[in-house]
């Protein structure tokens, strides 16, 4: 059965159409100042596609903005030519264009979705949403909850601070950091809950930059890590740090309320100096739903990815990661030229992989289908990175020299500064896959490449 006509979609024979379009946000307190900004079918988030593990989903972008666009279906193992990169798997969707989206969905998990063109404008802008994908059988929870978390720079008025887009200031340093937090696109979002539920809560990092933190008063609600960029982990109790997002990844929570009946559990964000308030957990007044937490979190089923890699003679790919602020980078290469820092900066590219700048000509690696690959990831820039690869999840094997086993299945990871961190995937999605630090200064500014699977 098409999904359009299952859940009542705006649809164009089979296929759901998405609206890029402008739209308005109550990120302010005020709610009568509603700030205008560009989101998917006019809501922000936009609207939460939901799936049931290896169906297909067609979906027709409608391009109504004044600018073109483009669609990528973060964390997908997708078919190529689907995968929404413009310049790398398809053109741009002019304004007024049509882009019909059809992919299959090999993971369960929680994935969104956001522009890959002028990323760093149009997902500051507020184009991005959630795609979720259903596990085979129901899990066990009373409920799924979304939390969306993102960073806003907003003027006094609440507009959009539209005059710092592409500043190389920030390209140089942590990225378009702003100062204004959201979650689910309100500056509070208040979720209702009743003692003893169990609950599923699907966490997303949206900002263009800032890396999150996200904590809670443990006496009243017991917190399990179930998955992490869509993918299964063995559930673990969350660490007294709480939960750290970079921009990009995901995490699925499982919570259990052991709060009384009426009482408040405020969620923060706890990365800055001074903790924000992002979200109000309210109990109701009922009786508690169970006497006692259930007893064993859940462990969610796996997908169909190997528990461990195989590391037996793999394509080693080297990647020096340089340039930004207090960085060294002297020179490097753009477009095939040869360009010192002074006119490097003239065109905005601050940031090399490899001692190039921007997309190179060449792939970091063509590799032959089903091969391992190891990436080695030698930060020597001052600042983290948010590395995100298209196409398929990847396990960190070794960081600064020691081994790690059983890492989770990532497609995005944080690399502090001065870490070697080797990554490995197996390379069994053809097509032309990017590789970028998902900080979306960073990547305009110079950090993405690409590789090539045939
Ligand atoms: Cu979330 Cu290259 O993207
Ligand atoms: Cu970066």
């Amino acid at each position: 059965m098409p999904v359009s006509s299952r859940l009542g979609w705006a649809a164009a024979g089979d296929f759901r159409v998405l609206r890029a379009t402008t739209g308005e946000a109550a990120l302010m307190d005020n709610n009568d100042k509603k700030t205008p900004i560009w989101a998917y079918d006019g809501s922000l988030p936009g609207p939460e596609l939901r799936y049931r593990r290896g169906e297909t989903a067609r979906i027709r972008l409608k391009n109504d903005l004044s600018d073109p666009t483009s669609v990528h279906w973060h964390g997908i193992r997708i078919d190529n030519a689907m995968d929404g990169v413009v310049g790398l798997t398809q053109d741009e969707v002019p304004p007024g264009g049509t882009f019909d989206y059809s992919f299959t969905l090999p993971d369960a998990g929680t994935y969104w979705y956001h522009p890959h063109h002028k990323t760093w404008e149009q997902m500051a802008r507020g184009l991005y949403g959630m795609l979720i994908v259903e596990e085979d059988q129901p899990v066990a929870v009373d409920r799924d909850l979304l939390f969306v978390a993102d960073d806003w720079r907003l003027n006094q008025d609440g507009l959009i601070d539209e005059a710092s887009f592409g500043r190389i200031m920030d390209a140089a340093h942590q990225g378009r950091l702003g100062n204004w937090l959201s979650t689910n696109g309100l500056p509070e979002q208040r979720y209702t809950a009743r003692s003893g539920e169990r609950l599923r809560m699907r966490c997303v990092n949206t900002a263009n930059a800032r890396i999150m933190a996200f904590n809670v008063d443990r006496t009243k609600i017991q917190v399990h890590v179930i998955a992490l960029d869509g993918q299964p982990v063995p559930p673990e109790e969350l660490g007294a740090d709480g939960l750290v997002l970079a921009p990009a990844q995901r995490a699925d929570l499982l919570l259990d309320i052991l709060a009384k009946p009426g009482d408040e559990i405020p969620i923060m964000e706890v990365s800055g100096r001074e903790p924000v308030r992002a979200a109000l957990i309210k109990l109701s007044d009922q009786a508690p739903l169970r006497a006692k937490p259930p007893k064993d979190p859940i462990q969610l089923p796996d997908n169909p990815l190997p528990r461990e890699i195989d590391l037996l003679d793999p394509v080693e790919l080297p990647m020096v990661m340089d340039g930004g602020a207090m960085g060294g980078l002297r020179e490097a290469n753009f477009e095939g030229q040869m360009l010192d820092i002074r006119s490097l900066v003239r065109k905005g590219k601050v940031w090399s992989f490899n001692g190039i700048v921007g997309k190179p000509l060449e792939p970091l690696g063509r590799i032959t289908k089903g091969r391992t690959v190891v990436i080695t990831m030698q930060n020597r820039t001052a600042w983290p990175h948010a590395m995100h690869l298209h196409g398929h999840h990847f396990q960190a094997v070794e960081k600064n020299g020691v081994l790690l086993k059983n890492e989770p299945w990532r497609d995005t990871l944080l690399i502090n500064r001065s870490e070697e961190i080797k990554i490995a995937f197996v390379a069994d999605n053809p097509g032309k896959w990017l590789f970028h630090c998902h900080i979306l200064e960073h990547q305009a500014a110079g950090m993405l490449t690409w590789i090539e699977i045939a």
